[in-house]
């Protein structure tokens, strides 16, 4: 059936009964059909088919095929750099105070890559853990997201990651781009790959590395941000145990100005037209501006519309608030998840919160809480979880998942 995220669902298993989104055009264009209902467009291996004896190839095709699947999480792992920045580390380098920072957005560390690490290996590490936990071999892997704004690699980390985890069967890697909303776009990927897709093991990895865009002499912005990655390995499973219930996604080009890092041409660099060839070519190099932030439109934005996003997601999975049994936001200001939390009347012992160690991690932050909230035993097999994230683009959205 799809649902009103444009989305084919699965059956969801016990809550089935309440999720029945109407039929009729969603704002996807698609059409949800009578007698379609539990099934999705999905494809399967062509068993014998040719394979290329260099290993260069995924060793299997697909071809569409009409079968019903759902998806559940099955593992979380995560990375932080060592080098520990406080807020005191910050103080000492623009005109800020540990209580300035820690009063406005409950930060009191962040972790910065330094020349020991970098973004890849943090990847790797996260999606390892997460594949221990799942206890799946990473040749089982048929599916690599990597969702970050700040690559190794201009086209792409994900196949590194997909190399260095030692994935021998070659499957599919690639980026994902949306700043802070990047893990939950990745999940929402995640799910339409193995239900439209036949793909049974999806590793989603969220990465950032912000400090490298930072301008450490920019109090208004270098005391937000730290470096980390998370990972989930989201699984097939029969449509009866689905713990993927609802997403709601949006996007809005007009709020794009509040929070930027463009692209900047190289002003030393002006080959152009100058040896009387063709005017302006070549192009000048290139390289990326220190992130520029409207702090107080960012805010306003997403204490807007985050509970507005949940709600709607929650309307879609026809789930009540009361269900919710974690609140798990895109870890930007503790400001932000206090607010958000008060409008969807959840009450703060429900909250994760974990920005006081790690500060705005990006598309890390959410795979990184949910990691450290399951591992400490808080979030426990069969609980729902609403998850949100929120950022540049501007981007937002939300889903509601069970853990387990
Ligand atoms: N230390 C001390 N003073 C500061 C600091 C600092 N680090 N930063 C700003 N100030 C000063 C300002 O100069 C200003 O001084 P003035 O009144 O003399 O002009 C005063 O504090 C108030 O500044 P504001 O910017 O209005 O402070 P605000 O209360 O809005 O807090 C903050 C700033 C914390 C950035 C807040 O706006 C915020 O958290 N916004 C959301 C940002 C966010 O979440 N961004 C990430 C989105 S995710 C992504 O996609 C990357």
């Amino acid at each position: 059936m799809a649902n009103s995220s444009g989305f084919f669902a699965s059956s969801v298993p016990s809550l089935r009964s309440r999720i029945q989104p109407p039929i009729g055009i969603y704002r996807s264009g698609l059409r949800s059909l009578e007698g379609f209902s539990n099934r999705v467009l999905c494809s399967s291996t062509i068993k014998g088919a040719e394979k290329p004896s260099t290993g260069a190839f995924p060793a299997e095709s697909r071809v569409p095929r009409l079968v019903s699947k759902g998806c559940k999480l099955v593992g979380c792992g995560s990375a932080a750099p060592t080098l520990m920045v406080s807020n005191d580390d910050l103080a000492k380098i623009v005109h800020t105070s540990d209580e300035w920072i820690s009063v406005r957005t409950g930060i009191r560390n962040r972790r910065v890559l330094s020349d020991k690490d970098n973004l890849t290996t943090l990847a790797v590490e996260a999606a390892s853990k997460a594949l221990d936990m799942a206890q799946v071999d990473p040749d089982d892997v048929d599916l690599v997201l990597m969702c970050t704004s700040t690559p190794e690699d201009l086209f792409g980390s994900a196949p590194q990651i997909q190399k260095a985890l030692g994935c021998k069967r070659n499957p599919l890697a690639y980026d994902i781009t949306a700043a802070c909303s990047g893990f939950v776009l990745g999940l929402v990927s995640a799910a339409c790959h193995v239900r439209g897709g036949g793909f049974q093991n999806v590793l989603v990895i969220g990465a950032d590395a912000l400090s490298r865009y930072v301008d450490w002499t920019d109090r208004g912005t270098c005391i937000l941000f730290g470096d980390a990655a998370g990972a989930v390995l989201v699984q097939a499973c029969d449509s009866e145990e689905d713990g993927l219930f609802s997403f709601d996604l949006h996007s809005d080009g007009d709020g794009q100005r509040h929070l930027t890092a463009t692209m900047k041409e190289n002003e030393m660099d002006n080959a152009g037209g100058s040896n009387g060839s063709v005017l302006g070519f070549p192009p000048r190099r290139s390289s990326y501006s220190c992130i520029q932030m409207n702090g107080k439109e960012v805010f306003r934005f997403a204490v807007r519309c985050v509970p507005q996003s949940i709600e709607s997601a929650l309307e879609k999975a026809g789930l009540p608030r009361s269900s919710i049994d974690w609140l798990l936001l895109h870890q930007a200001n503790q400001r932000i998840i206090d607010a958000v939390a008060t409008r969807l009347e959840i009450p703060p012992e429900r909250v994760i919160s974990n920005l006081a160690n790690y500060g705005n991690t990006s598309a890390a932050s959410i795979p990184l809480a949910l990691d450290e909230a399951v591992r400490s035993g808080k979030v426990k097999a069969g609980h729902t979880i609403a998850a949100a994230g929120f950022g540049a683009g501007l981007t937002w959205g939300s889903a509601i998942l069970r853990w387990g």
